[in-house]
């Protein structure tokens, strides 16, 4: 059997201090190689060269329309701001490459819809980058669940502390216009998560949220200054109250809650908190014959703790212990882009399905939508049978 070919694929979104640096770094040599970079900032496209002299002989493109229709490209990895994800995977999914594209997969349902509408009629492969789904604390849990050990699960929460939520204030992600809100750019991972650990999709929401802290600082960015994003991650960002550097204009919430009925009668919860001193993504999966949580993340050190008997909760009747890997967000990055050249070389499909991927965003625009409108109930519009089938089966024709 011949070997499989090198991919040969090209990144919208070059800035190697932001997330594209994760692609640069750790995409598998021996599947895949760089062909060509764009990004529609000078300084970016040089700070690229500048960073990595290995990729000297990469294509550089100002302009992604350009990038997409580049012969010699098989994929396009889209690593842009939010706001952008539908316009240019249209695009590129139109021009017949295969597109990884960084989550949430777009700020609205209906651009989720037309994205996936577009990969169904063109059968160009398309991957969500939900790089959660390869954490080994999330497949522990996973596994714990699936095992049957606490029974048929019920009853989810998540409680996301982000202690260094201060960044997302210092960018785009501060405005809606660019992200629809926190509770969707970042939530989409957690939802997600819940989603898959549970065995169903988010039916109906009700949410809550607030802008209370952030938008009472002082000292807030000059017009083209350049955020100073890393700050926030150092013991320095605190208290938040008398943080300096903001987005000029902020109107996206720092604290909200949503609850969720999904479709096979689980209910869950997931709760955000932006300026918490610590970080954690916190989850309990309650089911008929026990509990488990996780204490400690992806960064760092963490234990899945699972009660199978009544108890205390100082004393759980098993603890797992789960070792830290090397790699950016617990080691999932190099999992993921492993992930993707594999779906495209081999044909296997990654864990998470472009449905997924669009119903993790369809809870969170909705809960936006909930908590900006009087707490209003929301449902999960549907999606055509026939794309929930075809992306179900790993975007197979069928
Ligand atoms: N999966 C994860 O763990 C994870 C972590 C961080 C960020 N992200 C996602 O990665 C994406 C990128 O985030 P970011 O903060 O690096 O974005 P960003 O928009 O700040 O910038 C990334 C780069 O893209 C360039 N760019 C922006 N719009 C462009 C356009 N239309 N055409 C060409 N170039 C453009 C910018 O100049 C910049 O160099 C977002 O969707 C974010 O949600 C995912």
């Amino acid at each position: 059997m011949n070997p499989s070919p090198i991919v040969n694929f090209g990144v919208i979104g070059a800035n190697p201090q932001l997330r594209a640096h994760f692609v640069f770094n750790n995409f598998p040599r021996d599947k895949a190689a760089l062909l060509a970079v764009c990004d529609r900032d000078p300084v970016m496209r040089k700070r690229f060269q500048e960073t990595y002299p290995e990729f000297s002989n990469v294509r550089i493109y100002s302009d992604y329309r350009d990038l997409v229709q580049d012969p010699d490209l098989q994929a396009v990895f889209i690593v842009v701001r939010d706001s952008f994800h539908e316009e240019i995977a249209v695009a590129a999914l139109e021009a017949g490459k295969a597109v990884y594209l960084e989550k949430p997969m777009a700020i609205t349902i209906e651009g989720c819809d037309r994205i996936l509408e577009t990969a169904f009629r063109t059968g160009a492969k398309l991957m969500v980058g939900h790089n959660m789904r390869y954490m080994d604390f999330v497949l522990k849990m996973k596994e714990i669940i699936d095992s049957g050990i606490i029974g048929e699960i019920q009853c989810v929460w998540c409680r996301h502390f982000v202690g260094y939520g201060s960044c997302y204030f210092r960018h785009w992600c501060a405005e809606r216009e660019n992200c629809t809100g926190l509770l969707l750019q970042k939530g989409a991972h957690d939802i997600d998560i819940i989603h898959w650990l549970a065995g169903g999709y988010t039916q109906r929401v009700t949410a809550m949220g607030r802008l209370s802290v952030y938008n009472r600082t002082g000292n807030r960015l000059q017009p083209g200054e350049l955020p100073d994003r890393k700050i926030s991650f150092t013991p320095e960002a605190w208290p938040p109250l008398e943080l300096k550097g903001l987005n000029p204009h902020i109107d996206v919430e720092d604290h909200s809650m949503l609850l969720m009925q999904l479709d096979n009668g689980v209910q869950a919860s997931y709760e955000q908190c932006m300026y918490a001193p610590d970080s954690e993504r916190n989850y309990t999966f309650i089911g008929t014959r026990g509990r488990i949580e996780n204490v400690g993340d992806y960064n760092g050190k963490c234990e899945i703790h699972v009660w199978t008997q009544r108890g205390s909760r100082q004393e759980p009747d098993i603890v797992y212990h789960v070792k830290s890997r090397t790699g950016t967000h617990g080691g999932s990055d190099p999992q993921i882009l492993n992930s993707f050249f594999d779906f495209l070389r081999e044909g296997t499909p990654p864990s998470v399905s472009p449905v997924a991927a669009r119903n993790a965003v369809a809870a969170g625009f909705l809960g936006h939508y909930s908590m900006r409108n009087g707490n209003v109930p929301a449902t999960v519009p549907p999606l055509r049978p026939e794309l929930i089938q075809y992306f179900e089966n790993g975007q197979a024709s069928y």
